[in-house]
């Protein structure tokens, strides 16, 4: 067996209702000057002033940030760091999707003062030390709980990443509650990117696609793929949103250690051009991807296809293969999001745009199964068109 590394979280702490435990865990860890770092949708729910009520009742002090937007651009992060700083505080507590957790992470790092964003940026520049960490995702999707990975958008579209195992919080808390009042279609789109996840993870070309990780997307997608309709159409299901909020967080192990490919890579410039949310940039894209990369490795998705959709296993060879990724296509329309780039204003001149985009993606692009040049990723755009 190659040899692999695999970095996690240090302690994950799951179950219905672990917000009410969020004090007790943070005081003894951070201590009693904390910055709580979240967006202002999560504030109109009520779960932040929930979570500012455990916090008060530990007798901690807490700075509150909650102007975090999707996409975070590096003044929203700079900004935070720069009160966290202001501030004194001791530690940092991420609450919300993934930006809101992106912009936690780096928040941490940067408060400390030895490092700047803009050194940053790429594989393994963040050495740390960083403040106490803790993450709290209140959607099923981006496993940012535990992923060493934040996602900044620089100069106004373009995606760039900070990779470190620095970044892995020190405690992830999982309360499948917080997800209960996600609308269907935010509900939908982050249940496919973290689906996603695990499949790019599963057929990842990294030289560290390891055998948890296989092990851990295989059962990630056992969960969540029979999960994800009922969530959609139920929000208050528990075990669904138990087991897709588990599910994204195996996805999110699994892809932290096996990165992610060509789906990220082509979703990203929909994000940062079009302010498609990540999780419908996936969806848009990832059954024209899948079908490119099975021209010439199949075999992942072949060996995938009977764990996610049980139906598929009597089928044999390129035939489960084509199957699988027209099985996808199927659950992203079942669960009513859109399917065509089209639906989404985007005019067919802003294709090459994309595709040329696409190919800045080196990070992603380089563990994808098959190999994709500009005029794949705009064969695949057209595709999706
Ligand atoms: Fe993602």
């Amino acid at each position: 067996m190659p040899p692999f590394v695999f970095n996690t979280s240090r302690s994950i702490q799951f179950g219905f209702g672990a917000l009410a435990r969020l004090g007790e865990i943070s005081r003894p860890l951070m201590g009693v000057r904390v910055l709580l770092v979240t967006d202002p949708g999560l504030r109109s729910t009520g779960i932040v002033d929930r979570a500012l009520a455990v916090l008060s009742d530990a007798g901690m002090e807490v700075t509150l940030f909650s102007d975090v937007q999707a996409d975070p651009p590096e003044a929203i992060i700079l900004r935070a760091a720069s009160i966290a700083q202001e501030a004194g505080v001791q530690g940092v507590i991420g609450v919300g999707g993934g930006s809101s957790l992106d912009v936690a992470k780096l928040v941490a790092l940067l408060a400390v003062g030895k490092e700047t964003l803009s050194a940053v940026y790429g594989v393994g520049k963040a050495q740390g030390p960083r403040l106490p960490l803790i993450l709290v995702p209140t959607t099923a999707g981006t496993g940012s709980e535990v992923t060493p990975i934040s996602i900044v958008t620089t100069g106004g579209s373009e995606k760039m990443g900070v990779v470190s195992p620095v970044l892995l919080p020190d405690v992830a808390i999982l309360d499948p509650e917080l997800t209960t009042g996600l609308p269907p279609h935010v509900t939908a789109a982050t249940g496919i990117d973290a689906m996603v996840h695990a499949i790019e993870a599963f057929a990842s070309a990294s030289p560290n696609n390891n055998p948890l990780s296989r092990m851990l997307a295989v059962r990630a997608l056992q969960l969540m793929a029979p999960a994800l309709l009922t969530a959609v159409r139920n929000g208050t299901d528990a075990t669904a949103r138990g087991d897709m909020l588990l599910g994204s967080m195996l996805a999110g192990q699994a892809f932290a250690n096996s990165p992610v490919a060509a789906v990220h890579a082509l979703a990203y410039p929909l994000g940062g051009h079009f302010h498609i949310p990540h999780g419908l940039s996936n969806a848009l894209v990832l059954p024209h991807v899948l079908r490119f990369n099975a021209v010439t490795v199949p075999g992942p998705y072949i060996d995938l296809a009977p764990h996610v959709f049980p139906a598929l296993g009597r089928l044999e060879g390129q035939e489960r293969g084509a199957a699988f990724c027209e099985a996808l296509e199927q659950l992203s329309r079942d669960c009513g999001l859109p399917q065509r780039l089209r639906d989404l204003d985007i005019t067919e001149d802003w294709l090459p745009r994309l595709a040329r985009d696409a190919m800045n993606q080196t990070r992603l692009l380089v563990n994808n199964p098959r190999e994709i040049t500009e005029a794949d990723a705009l064969a695949i755009y057209r595709a999706a068109y």
